[in-house]
């Protein structure tokens, strides 16, 4: 049978295989010559060559329309985001007085936000810039001017709600301060020269009466010029972010109060927009309950 007659011995298949390995007739190796072999290496050198050199080229093409110090693409909208501290998840500021738990996380979480404004540190960190105008730093026909300096925001331009006089932020006399900030945008000129502030209401006409007197740290709600143009994270190091401050002083008790604090900037729009509900404005929650 044809199967039988294909049948190798053992010992006739390793011989077949050694000289497949090594023919010493035809100085094969593998069933090819050195030049052979050497041909093949070639090729795949040249080849594997010219693919890492093409790659390293796209590479170093990409990078040198790159600037290291701005994003290449920013989809970041031009009206800024607002945030508050103490930050929870639904922006609910909810205590009890005597209940001191409850309120003692707020109270941290402020403190250590604020860790970064102390007199001490903006004074080492930080240059006393002339207020009421831009902090321009540009760079001079492709000189650049980095890093560039951040101007100071002292801690104590809080007052009242800088905890440093009242460490517990007035949340253990019933009159609490939450912190506002406007999210960075990397060079962007709020207020278009004109001075900006922050301003806090109720959200409902009908409970202004209810949520009572507010005050505002810095005066007025005032943020500085000086604070702008911020140039980015890698570029501007020390950079610290104006914030404003609110007290509410006579908060009724056992009340959700809906507050809305927004910036009045020329060139920031804060039409009563659904689409962003963080776009140059903040809502939150803040209950006191009756100790
Ligand atoms: C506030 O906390 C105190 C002490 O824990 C408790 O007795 C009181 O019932 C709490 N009040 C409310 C409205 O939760
Ligand atoms: C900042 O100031 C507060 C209050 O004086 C102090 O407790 C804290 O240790 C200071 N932090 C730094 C980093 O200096
Ligand atoms: C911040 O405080 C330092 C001293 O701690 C003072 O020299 C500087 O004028 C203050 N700057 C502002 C803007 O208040
Ligand atoms: C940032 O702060 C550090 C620490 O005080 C200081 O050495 C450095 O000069 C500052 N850099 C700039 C660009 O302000
Ligand atoms: C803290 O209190 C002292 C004395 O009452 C006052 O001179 C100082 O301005 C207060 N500081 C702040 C940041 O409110
Ligand atoms: C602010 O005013 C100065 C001087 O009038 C002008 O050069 C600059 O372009 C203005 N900046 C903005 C953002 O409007
Ligand atoms: C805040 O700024 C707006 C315009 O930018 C101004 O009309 C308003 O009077 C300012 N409010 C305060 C309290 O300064
Ligand atoms: C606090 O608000 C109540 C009404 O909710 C009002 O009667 C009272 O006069 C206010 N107190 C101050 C100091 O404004």
């Amino acid at each position: 049978m044809a199967i039988e007659k294909e049948k190798k011995t053992c010992g006739q298949v390793m011989t077949e295989w050694k000289e497949f390995v090594w023919n010493p007739r035809t100085h094969e190796f593998m069933g090819r010559t050195g030049s052979s072999w050497a041909l093949i290496l070639l090729f795949y050198l040249v080849f594997y060559g010219f693919l890492t050199a093409m790659f390293t080229l796209t590479m170093w093409v990409m990078l040198q329309t790159m600037d290291a110090h701005l994003p290449k693409y920013q989809d970041r909208l031009s009206i800024p985001g607002m945030m508050i501290r103490p930050k929870t998840d639904a922006l609910d500021i909810t205590y009890n007085i005597t209940n001191t738990e409850t309120w003692d996380s707020y109270v941290k979480m402020l403190n250590n936000f604020l860790e970064p404004y102390n007199d001490s540190i903006q004074l080492a960190n930080n240059d006393n810039c002339t207020p009421g105008r831009y902090n321009e730093q540009p760079d001079n026909n492709g000189v650049l001017n980095y890093p560039k300096r951040a101007c100071r925001f002292n801690r104590t331009l809080l007052k009242e709600c800088s905890g440093l006089n009242d460490t517990t932020f007035g949340y253990r006399e019933g009159r609490p301060c939450i912190l506002i900030k406007m999210n960075r945008v990397i060079n962007f000129f709020p207020g278009a020269n004109h001075t900006i502030n922050v301003t806090c209401a109720a959200k409902k006409e009908e409970d202004v009466l209810k949520l009572g007197d507010m005050a505002m740290y810095p005066d007025n709600g005032n943020i500085d010029l000086m604070y702008f143009p911020y140039y980015g994270k890698k570029v501007h190091v020390n950079y610290t972010q104006p914030i404003v401050a609110v007290k509410f002083l006579n908060l009724t008790r056992d009340t959700d109060h809906n507050v809305e604090c927004r910036i009045n900037a020329a060139n920031i729009v804060t039409a009563d927009d659904d689409r962003d509900k963080f776009a140059g404005r903040v809502s939150f929650k803040i209950r006191i309950d009756k100790e």
